[in-house]
């Protein structure tokens, strides 16, 4: 089996290494190509990703390449985790809205804006390289705002899945915390990428005992914590936010946070300097400690269950990602992708029938996703009319003068990187 991982001199990537070595046996991945512009850390992480592979007697081939085609040709799977502009334009993303008295934020907000508006013309011109070698390769794409760009994806034909690691974080958390397997946690999950709540969890599967009231009795105060949400808030609500509803329920008092703190771009550069140094090391052969610090926690191991159940019906039988809407969320046009718990195998993401959605939680859904239908059309055919309108449409912006004033940032910030403007 090949795979390619485009944003493979990513430093996340010995992550992504590190569960493809452990879980060899659900994904016997025979070849490994990892692609990426930067010729300098494709070196430094492609050494390391093949010692990992020798440490722990991983059989398969690792290649490096700057060369997308090359690099896709004949993949089976081709996993997309790139950041256009890199960190550099995470800082901008994460400064500039903080101007207007708006989040600062690399998915959320006007900075998911403008991470959207760069990323999906390089996504949508390398899946069309892939599909032009083999039309048969799935392509699993973690690359941000995930929601905005699979459904980008979807809509150009694309056999794509979007995933994303905060389901599988709380299905670990969870488990942890009824001391039970993770396999045995089952998530009932609902909203869109970065923008859910689990409003159940459920041991054995779908239909299995709904144990979210016990998990709040008990371990309420440490959940509310590890979101920086007050306890009374996940209390009253009976459910779990994940943390990026903060920058929702939490608005204004993020943004007076922000201001007084180093940006997140910023500990994360600093972080990679860090992390390259490591790498270039001959002597090290394991994930380093310090990627720990990132927030890509088992996104590996996200990856290879999704990767061996779309290529060989192998990997849990359900599994939070994101697709199609098509009915699941009747309150949401057919085209929308949401995330979402779905039957997986070689034919795609069947998304499992579910209850109705609180209103609590269904207009702000409803709301975010038709900004990112927005967003997609901003992103799509650009224009300055059609920022405006994507920004006017979000829940974080939402006032005339705000908008205005965020799109002439936003086109300021990103010009070299928008075709159009
Ligand atoms: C979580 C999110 C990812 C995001 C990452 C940022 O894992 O699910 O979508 O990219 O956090 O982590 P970082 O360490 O770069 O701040
Ligand atoms: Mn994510």
């Amino acid at each position: 089996m090949k795979l390619a991982v485009v944003g493979g001199g990513s430093t996340y990537t010995p992550e992504l290494i590190d569960g493809f070595a452990r879980l060899r046996d659900t994904l016997p991945i025979s070849e490994l190509v990892l692609v990426d512009p930067a010729a300098d850390r494709l070196e430094l992480v492609g050494g390391l990703a093949r010692r990992i592979f020798a440490k722990q007697g991983h059989s398969g081939t690792i290649v490096t390449t700057s060369d997308v085609d090359a690099g896709v040709a004949d993949a089976d799977a081709v996993l997309l985790q790139l950041r256009v502009g890199g960190q550099a334009a995470r800082l901008q993303d994460e400064t500039w809205p903080l101007e207007c008295g708006c989040v600062g934020q690399e998915t959320t907000g006007a900075g998911g804006l403008a991470k959207a508006l760069r990323t999906v013309p390089v996504v949508l011109d390398i899946a069309e390289r892939v599909r032009r070698t083999n039309p048969d390769a799935w392509i699993i794409d973690f690359t941000n705002p995930v929601g905005i760009v699979t459904r980008a994806l979807l809509q150009a034909g694309h056999k794509a899945v979007g995933l994303c690691n905060v389901a599988i974080g709380f299905q670990r958390r969870f488990a942890a915390l009824l001391d039970v397997a993770p396999s045995e946690v089952h998530l009932d999950h609902v909203g869109l990428n970065h923008l859910t709540w689990e409003t159940g969890v459920r041991i054995g599967g779908p239909e299995g005992e709904n144990l979210l009231p016990r998990l709040l009795a008990e371990h309420g105060g440490s959940i509310a914590d590890s979101l920086s949400l007050p306890r009374p808030l996940i209390d009253r609500l009976g459910v779990v936010p994940s943390y990026y509803l903060r920058y929702f329920y939490a608005h204004d008092e993020v943004v007076r946070e922000l201001g007084t703190k180093p940006s997140r771009a910023a500990e994360v550069a600093a972080m990679e300097k860090e992390l390259l140094a490591m790498y270039g090391d001959p002597a090290l052969d394991t994930k380093p400690e310090l990627l720990a610090k990132r927030g890509g926690a088992f996104y590996s191991e996200a990856a290879v269950d999704l990767a061996a159940a779309l290529l060989s019906g192998g990997g849990s039988p359900y599994q939070v990602v994101n697709t199609v809407n098509n009915g699941t969320r009747p309150f949401l046009p057919d085209d929308a992708v949401i995330e979402v718990q779905a039957a997986v195998g070689r034919q795609g993401a069947a998304p499992l029938a579910v209850p109705a959605v609180d209103p609590l939680y269904a207009g702000l859904i409803a709301n975010v996703t038709a900004y990112e239908d927005l967003a997609l059309q901003a992103a799509l055919h650009g224009g300055r009319d059609r920022v405006f309108k994507a920004l006017l449409s979000h829940p974080l912006v939402g006032q005339y003068e705000y908008a205005e004033a965020l799109t002439d940032k936003l086109i300021a910030h990103n010009r070299e990187h928008l075709a159009w403007a």
